[in-house]
């Protein structure tokens, strides 16, 4: 993932901004500039509301996103995908009918119960058919 990571940060350097970035690289790990990262908003739902999985730094040219409930990356635990060749979400054999997949990536997920809560882990395939793992949690509250 750190590999993926910084080939992709690598690409969005443009030559002319080489210089300056070399001297901000010195300050700032490169890795934090364009990770992937996921929130839930909010971390802590209270029964029967809503939360947003936000994704943020989705890579540009990200082939497929899958959404998985746990930490296990497998067809029983997938709740939705989004294919961006076809525009496409498809529904997982996890999929409860109270999440909406978005093409940015993010999660939505209505009417929550005590069961939702846990941990929620993305996959996305990058142009280079790299995997991006990036887990998430929230709680459920009364
Ligand atoms: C993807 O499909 C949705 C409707 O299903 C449409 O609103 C949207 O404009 C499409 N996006 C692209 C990039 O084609
Ligand atoms: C993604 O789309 C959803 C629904 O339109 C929106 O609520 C959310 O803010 C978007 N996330 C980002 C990171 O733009
Ligand atoms: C939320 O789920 C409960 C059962 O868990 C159901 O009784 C209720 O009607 C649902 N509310 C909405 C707005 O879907």
């Amino acid at each position: 993932m750190e590999l993926a990571s910084a080939r992709l940060l690598r690409g969005q350097i443009p030559w002319r901004g080489l210089l300056l970035t070399a001297s901000l690289l010195t300050y700032w790990s490169p890795l934090t500039t364009a990770q992937l990262t996921v929130d839930a908003v909010p971390p802590n739902v209270v029964e029967e509301k809503s939360v947003l999985l936000l994704v943020h730094n989705l890579p540009q040219e990200f082939r497929v996103f899958y959404w998985y409930k746990g930490t296990t990356t497998d067809l029983k635990s997938e709740i939705a995908r989004y294919v961006r060749s076809d525009n496409m979400s498809q529904e997982g054999f996890a999929h409860s009918g109270r999440e909406t997949i978005y093409s940015n990536g993010s999660l939505f997920f209505q009417n929550v119960t005590k069961k939702d809560e846990g941990t929620y882990t993305l996959s996305v395939i990058d142009r280079d058919y790299n995997a991006l793992q990036m887990p998430v949690q929230f709680r459920v509250y009364p």
